[in-house]
């Protein structure tokens, strides 16, 4: 009889312990009808769609055939996006080599700048990951690198085939055909090159990097170099163009790949708990998340106007009204049918900083899911005639809504981008940034 309980009872625990609480099926059949519904909402109807490449298998990820990717370029491309030594070109000559791109591009705050809007050279300070930057006093607005528009995120970033909120950089994919606009900070896409590399070209420009044959000697840098840029004739060796494409390669290989969702796809049923199964279950099924975040990084080169308020409307720097940034896509092809319209962002590591959309608008992941969920534009300036037809209410509950923000926070979240930073630089010089705040903050004195 004992004998027979136990049994029983054994049976039963084992149904329990199996089973999703509300529902009662068995957590093999969630994963299973899971699995069919994302490879479902792939274009190919393949789960492993959704798989990124591993950062050092090269050869699976998507590159420029101008800059093929070497292990070499990506360890140059490595050091020079941490490196504050070459930023020369300082408006005012204390902040002479205190910035990086990873000053508005930092690995633990997702690639984004931790704060609401990026400033490298004219800012001092980092905080924790980099929410304490703020102006050097110093500077006017004028002298100041910030843009009217928040950082993107570069994980991923390989998928992303015409860069920018606005897609106007790259000569290939949606910029067939706008060969017109291609002067001015654009003459880059003259070069036939992805929207990448054309527009990391221009990046050094702008961001006020300067890399010269000597700096290249004086910071321990002619040897990498020589090795990566061999087939380049020597006085066409050590520059902004040659340091830029170092710099492409190496962020073509920012994969969120422990992620608990890209180890849930290789098969670990156990990355993510029944909460944020059903978070998934309802961004790749009910709330249609992939109608517009549709590539394998969840990002996509479309552009969609959902009514978000731009960034002049919050405080900033260096933008009003009249920024054409805000007009989006319309800005760069001056087509009215592309007013408002703004390229897809990828979703991976949201909760690593809390500001969210191109005007930095929102300041809560679950706000933002409920902003979808709502689906009414904040933004007075954009006529509804622009809303994207597929940004329209989803008639989510408050736990459907919990569900989807964890499946965001947790599940797209890789613990760990730490990994893509170098453990020093050649020039020894602090990083990401170098002012004496920033030093201070980063534990460099
Ligand atoms: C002052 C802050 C700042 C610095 C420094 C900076 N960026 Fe950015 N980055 C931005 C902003 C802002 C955007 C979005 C601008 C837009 O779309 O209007 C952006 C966008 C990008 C994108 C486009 C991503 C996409 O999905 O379209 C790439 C690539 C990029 N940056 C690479 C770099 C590299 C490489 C460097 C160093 C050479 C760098 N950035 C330095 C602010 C910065
Ligand atoms: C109509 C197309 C569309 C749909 C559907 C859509 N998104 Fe987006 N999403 C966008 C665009 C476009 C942006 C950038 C808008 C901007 O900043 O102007 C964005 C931005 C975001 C951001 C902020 C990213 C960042 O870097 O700031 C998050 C988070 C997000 N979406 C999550 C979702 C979720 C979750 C769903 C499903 C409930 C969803 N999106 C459905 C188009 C869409």
């Amino acid at each position: 009889m004992k004998h027979i309980i136990f049994t029983l009872s054994l049976i039963l625990a084992l149904i329990i312990v199996s089973c999703n609480k509300d529902q009662m099926v068995p957590a093999a059949q969630i994963d299973a009808s899971l699995r069919s519904m994302v490879a479902n909402a792939a274009p190919d109807g393949v789960l492993d769609f959704w798989l990124l490449p591993q950062a050092d298998d090269l050869a699976s990820i998507p590159q420029d055939p101008q800059n093929p990717l070497t292990e070499e370029k990506v360890e140059l491309g490595k050091f020079l996006f941490f490196e504050t030594a070459f930023g020369t070109e300082a408006a005012q000559e204390e902040m002479i080599g205190t910035y990086s791109c990873a000053t508005c591009h930092i690995p633990e705050a997702g690639f984004r700048p931790g704060s609401a809007q990026g400033i490298a050279d004219g800012g001092v300070g980092f905080g924790i990951n980099g929410e304490d930057r703020v102006r050097n006093t110093s500077y006017s607005e004028i002298e100041m690198d910030v843009q009217g528009a928040r950082p993107l995120s570069l994980i991923s970033v390989a998928f992303v085939e015409n860069t920018m909120w606005n897609g106007s950089f790259g000569s290939t994919n949606v910029n067939i055909g706008t060969e017109d606009k291609w002067v001015g900070d654009l003459v880059t896409n003259n070069l036939g090159l992805q929207g990448i590399e054309a527009q990391n070209i221009e990046g050094m420009e702008v961001h006020k990097f300067h890399v010269t044959p000597e700096l290249v000697e004086e910071y321990g840098y002619k040897e990498m170099f020589d090795n990566v840029f061999a087939e380049y004739p020597e006085e066409e060796r050590y520059s902004n163009f040659t340091a830029s494409f170092a710099v492409s390669a190496y962020i073509r290989t920012l994969f969120p790949n422990k992620a608990p969702f890209q180890e849930w796809i290789q098969g670990n049923m156990q990355a993510m708990n029944a909460a944020e199964k059903n978070g998934a279950m309802l961004f790749f099924g009910k709330a249609a998340c992939t109608n517009c975040h549709s590539g394998p990084g969840l990002s996509s080169v479309e552009f969609h106007a959902i009514g978000v308020d731009d960034m002049f409307m919050r405080p900033s720097f260096r933008t009003d009204e009249t920024d054409l940034r805000n007009l989006g896509r319309g800005g760069f092809t001056e087509d009215p049918a592309d007013f408002y319209k703004f390229k897809v962002p990828q979703l991976y590591n949201m909760s690593d900083t809390k500001f969210y959309f191109h005007g930095s608008s929102f300041t809560n992941l679950r706000d933002v899911v409920e902003y979808f969920n709502k689906a009414v534009p904040e933004n007075p300036n954009v006529p509804a005639e622009q809303i994207s037809e597929k940004f329209k209410s989803l008639d989510l509950t408050d736990e459907e809504v919990d569900d989807l923000t964890l499946f965001l926070e947790k599940s797209l979240r890789d613990p760990d981008l730490a990994r893509y930073k170098p453990e020093t630089v050649p020039s020894g010089n602090c990083f990401p940034n170098a002012d004496f705040q920033s030093a201070m903050d980063l534990g460099c004195n």
